[in-house]
């Protein structure tokens, strides 16, 4: 399918969803979860680091290592793929963004209503009752108590070993189901089970455009397409092929 062709789809469609995953944050400079794993963090492993037995084990280490990563991430800027995805939302008459990135750069960039479905590293969580905390003083060593009840505080992401939230995982599994046009932008598709997604969609006839730069990121099947180069490239590009003839 050429970029005109997605485009006319993407003008057609009435649902739309979609599905992001690093890929869409490379142009902004943040690094993927394994790419994290680098320089002063290269001695560890993602099990001593992202799972709650790690944390159980050195929650000082866990929570300085979210602190590194979460300052990187605000130090970054939303790039011309989160901004494209804007425009499409408001552009089309029912829009779903549903996310794997913890950087929170699609709410930064304006889209209202992310689905994250592997929490967010702008945010912590009480540890005592779950709840979610956005406002905190660090300490040395981490985690800092919770501001309401001085319980420790964890980052509030999915850790390996635990469970998708609930209620996101079932609303990013309606609205694949629901939908006419599903983008997967960035996303290697392999981490379940939001890798699942745009096959369902398209088992229930949705045309699936699938946005990344390597060919090891492509996909075949029916209705799928693959519009093959960077996320901040090619979502301008159909959001240019879409609707710049429109007032
Ligand atoms: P991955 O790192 O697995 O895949 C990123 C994909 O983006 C790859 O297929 C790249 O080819 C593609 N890519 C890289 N740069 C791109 C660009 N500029 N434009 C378009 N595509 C590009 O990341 P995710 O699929 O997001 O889970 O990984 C999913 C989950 O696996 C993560 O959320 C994380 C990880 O383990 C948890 O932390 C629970």
């Amino acid at each position: 399918m050429t970029l005109e062709q997605a485009g006319v789809a993407l003008r057609g469609a009435r649902r739309v969803v979609v599905l992001t995953g690093a890929g869409v944050s490379a142009e902004s400079g943040i690094p993927t979860f394994r790419d994290a794993l680098t320089g002063l963090w290269s001695r560890f492993r993602a099990e001593d680091l992202a799972t709650p037995e790690a944390f159980a084990r050195d929650p000082a280490l866990v929570w300085s290592w979210y602190r590194w990563r979460r300052e990187h991430v605000l130090a970054a800027t939303p790039n011309a793929a989160h901004r494209a995805l804007v425009v499409i939302a408001g552009r089309v008459p029912e829009f779903t963004l549903i996310t794997q990135n913890v950087d929170g750069l699609h709410e930064r960039a304006g889209s209202p209503s992310v689905i994250e479905l592997h929490g967010s590293i702008v945010r912590a969580r009480c540890t005592g009752d779950g709840h979610p905390v956005t406002a905190w003083t660090e300490r040395e060593p981490g985690p800092p108590p919770c501001p309401e009840c001085g319980a420790p505080l964890r980052p509030d992401v999915v850790w390996f070993g635990e469970s998708l939230p609930a209620a996101s995982l079932s609303a990013a599994v309606v609205a694949a189901g629901h939908c006419d046009l599903f983008l997967s932008v960035g996303t290697s598709n392999l981490v379940e089970p939001a890798a699942s997604l745009p096959w369902a969609a398209a088992a229930r006839g949705a045309t699936v455009l699938v946005i990344n730069t390597s060919p090891e990121g492509q996909r075949s099947g029916p209705r799928v397409h693959n519009l093959i180069g960077a996320a901040a490239t090619i979502l301008p590009a159909l959001v240019a092929a879409a609707f710049s003839d429109e007032a």
